[in-house]
């Protein structure tokens, strides 16, 4: 089939078939299919949907155009974790070493941050000498010796995601949700774990603005996973405010070490977003019977100190000098030349955040890149002083920023005033949580 019929096919809200679909990728990362035909057909597939079968097909293809990576001789389920961005989520930096701490499998690779949202690979180069770029056999060892390790992406994995990404970002095509839930699948298969939890964020400045989309994300991954005979679970969690208190790379690593040394109240959201993911981690790789066992167990992790030792280890043995990594050093890591605060404008309750404005302030002082080539600062950021719902008075503190460079420093300014609105009734708040779907629910 010329592939102006198969564009045609989908135009008109035909399933695609595995062969069609197969020929449609390969032809695409070969290049024997040109970016304005491979546009058409992104935009169909965005107005005219896909089955799951066709996702699952799509997703398959995708990740087969390039390295699959084997970790079949590590032990045990392999385990891993995505959060589809989201602004302070220091998560992987807990959940994956107090996991490893509950005898766990955790072998992660994962991303940069880009635009508002941090990448846990910046956030672990803040700490002095981590490397993040370790050979596959060296990954390798690091986890079968300490239980976990998260490096960059390495080899050629999924070619065909880099190209259609690119693509879809500049024709409008990004927020189809068969080609998002294809996208991060691809990249989790190709990555080779065995179970994965995925963090599917909702609110302003997550790919999903509504509850509802993220649900239809949501269990489409898992049912795309499930498929493929992986164990894939999703949590749908809000992002309409910062999940954990800090924003900026080391002060991110300084939150993710207060919550391993149990100095975090159980309350916090950052606290049981982490819980939560922990859990089911712990309960794909049978690592517990229900979720009051995991919880238990990665409680304990957090009061013995062993979640935190394996945070330590694996910065160790990714050649980082671990010994910042205590509640009392990592200050060293923060140390800026001026910390200012954003005070509030008037009395009230902060009843709503802009969670995307919060991380582009982040960025304006230093601490996310606007362009891939832009160089960050580990040490800058702001520590959110409220959550909504808090009660302020005008003049009180809202959150401190962190300043080397002050060149955008009035325009964060003005950004958190914008972000975080104050109003003299205290409104609705939402959840921090919207709920689990398991392989049960699809
Ligand atoms: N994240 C991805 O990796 N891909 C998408 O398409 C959207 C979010
Ligand atoms: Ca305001």
């Amino acid at each position: 089939m010329r592939f102006v019929d198969t564009i045609e096919k989908k135009a008109d809200g035909n399933a695609l078939t595995k062969e069609e679909i197969q020929e449609m990728i390969d032809g695409y990362v070969k290049g024997d299919i040109p970016d304005y035909q491979m546009s058409s057909m992104c935009m169909a597939i965005l107005q005219k949907g896909m089955t799951p079968q066709e996702t699952a097909d799509l997703t398959m293809a995708m990740m087969h155009s390039g390295d699959v990576v084997d970790l079949s001789d590590l032990p045990g389920v392999k385990l891993d974790k995505h959060s589809t961005g989201g602004v302070g989520d220091t998560t992987t930096l807990v959940v994956a070493p107090l996991v490893a701490a509950c005898g766990g499998t955790v072998a992660k690779m994962s991303g940069r941050g880009l635009g508002h949202t941090g990448g846990t690979l910046d956030k672990l180069e803040s700490i002095p000498g981590t490397s993040i770029e370790q050979s596959m056999d060296r990954f390798k060892e690091i986890v079968k010796e300490n239980g976990v390790a998260v490096i960059g992406q390495t080899g050629n994995l999924v070619p065909a995601d880099k190209k259609l990404y690119a693509l879809r970002d500049v024709t409008a095509t990004v927020r189809s949700i068969p080609l998002i839930a294809s996208s991060i699948m691809s990249k989790k298969l190709a990555s080779g774990a065995d179970a994965i939890v995925l963090d599917v964020k909702t609110g302003t400045g997550a790919f999903m603005r509504t509850k509802e989309e993220a649900f239809t994300l949501a269990k489409l991954m898992v049912s795309i996973g499930t498929l493929v005979g992986r164990k894939v679970r999703a949590l749908v969690t809000d992002m309409n405010q910062p999940l954990g208190m800090a924003v900026g790379n080391a002060l991110e690593v300084r939150e993710a070490v207060e919550l391993l040394s149990g100095k975090i109240a159980e309350t916090d959201p950052l606290y049981e977003v982490c819980m939560l993911l922990g859990e089911n981690m712990m309960m794909l790789a049978g690592l517990a019977e229900n979720e009051a066992e995991a919880q238990k167990k990665l409680k304990q992790a957090i009061a013995d100190g062993s979640g935190l030792k394996r945070l330590q280890k694996m910065i160790a043995l990714q050649g980082g000098d671990s010994s910042y990594l205590t509640f009392e050093n990592m200050e060293k890591l923060v140390a800026v030349k001026q910390h200012i605060e954003v005070k509030a404008d008037s009395d009230g309750y902060v009843s709503s955040m802009d969670a995307e404005k919060i991380g582009t302030a982040a960025q304006l002082l230093g601490a996310g890149r606007a362009k891939k080539e832009d160089t960050i600062d580990p040490a800058v950021g702001l520590v959110m002083r409220v959550r909504c719902g808090y009660a302020v008075k005008k003049g009180s503190s809202l959150c401190t920023l962190y300043v080397n460079d002050d060149t955008y420093l009035k325009d964060a300014e003005e950004l958190l005033h914008e972000a975080i609105e104050i109003t003299p009734e205290k409104g609705e708040i939402k959840p921090m949580i919207y709920g689990t779907v398991t392989e049960k629910d699809i």
